[in-house]
């Protein structure tokens, strides 16, 4: 039997994960949601892509939750995507009581699993999913500085016209516009990016990483999905394949960067326990404030949860 994964929310991102993990072919996937015929027409549609591609179809498309039973990892992606003009803070309330129901029902099925929050606000929606499981930190945690990070390096390899695949980056705290890209440890083929590309420049690409998710919904009238989508399934692998990564993740900080008692976006190791450790980067003194104020934000969105 293979393993299992769940991926809640059979929209554009949550499709996208489901897509993608079914591509590397090691776990059965099961999309739920609650809209009739959405999760099994999806599931039906990437099962037949299987045929094309090449992977085995096992993807399963539900409105319930029986078929989740017994996952190894349940990535959370429900919840309404921002429209144009919205920040994710706004979606605060809504998003609170989806993803209080959806983690309720998830767990009760598949209480020894790995939860991935997907759904925006991000670092808020963690600390939704954190209380209402009660597990510990290794296994609730979220998915941003991937896709942030993501983001920032297409702009670097372009401005340096690099291999995007000799970008290394990092992006930490909120997903919001106080995001911070740590421009000390960002490198191209080896070389600090501060050699390669003046200030102007670096300031440039740093603004727009840090409203990109923004950038896109003004484009398409709703939230990106392909990058994200990619993003929380490089996460699945880390922990399925037990590879071990090191990934920025949402984790929830006990102390680290001089945070204590909130979800923010640092560089993780992810294997099959979850969080395996949690990684602290010497950050230069304008990056340590960046991420304070940073905190600051998620601290305002965390204070509008219901409980
Ligand atoms: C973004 C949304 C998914 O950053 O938060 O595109």
């Amino acid at each position: 039997m293979r393993r299992k994964v769940t991926v809640v929310g059979a929209g554009n991102v949550g499709a996208t994960c489901a897509q993608a993990l079914a591509a590397r072919d090691y776990a059965d996937v099961v999309l739920v949601d609650i809209k009739e015929g959405l999760p099994q027409g999806k599931a039906l549609d990437i099962n037949q892509m299987g045929a094309v591609l090449g992977y085995e179809p096992r993807v399963t498309g539900s409105n319930s939750y029986d078929e989740t039973a017994g996952s190894d990892v349940v990535v959370i992606t429900a919840g309404l995507p921002r429209s144009p003009g919205m920040s994710r803070d706004d979606l605060v309330t809504t998003n609170e009581k989806i993803v209080t129901d959806v983690t309720e029902k998830a767990i009760a099925q598949s209480p020894e699993a790995i939860l991935i929050v997907v759904s925006n606000p991000l670092d808020a929606m963690c600390h939704v999913a954190k209380n209402v499981s009660a597990w510990p930190r290794e296994r609730v945690f979220g998915m941003a500085g991937i896709l942030d990070t993501a983001r920032f390096s297409t702009f670097i390899a372009r401005e340096t016209q690099a291999s995007i695949k000799d970008v290394t980056a990092m992006v930490l705290g909120g997903h919001g516009d106080q995001m911070v890209p740590v421009v000390s440890a960002t490198t191209v083929g080896g070389i600090p990016l501060r050699a390669l590309v003046g200030e102007g420049e670096i300031d440039a690409m740093v603004q727009r990483t840090a409203k990109g998710g923004g950038e896109i919904v003004e484009l398409l009238g709703t939230s990106a999905w392909y990058a994200p989508g990619a993003a929380a399934a490089q996460m699945v692998d880390s922990i399925m394949l037990d590879e071990k990564r090191i990934l920025p993740c949402t984790a929830y900080l006990a102390g680290e960067y001089g945070i204590d008692g909130l979800y923010m976006g640092v560089p993780v190791k992810l294997g099959a326990g979850g969080i395996e450790d949690l990684l602290e980067l010497e950050l230069s003194e304008d990056e340590q404030t960046m991420l304070n104020e940073s905190a600051d934000a998620v601290r305002e969105v965390v204070g509008v949860l219901s409980s």
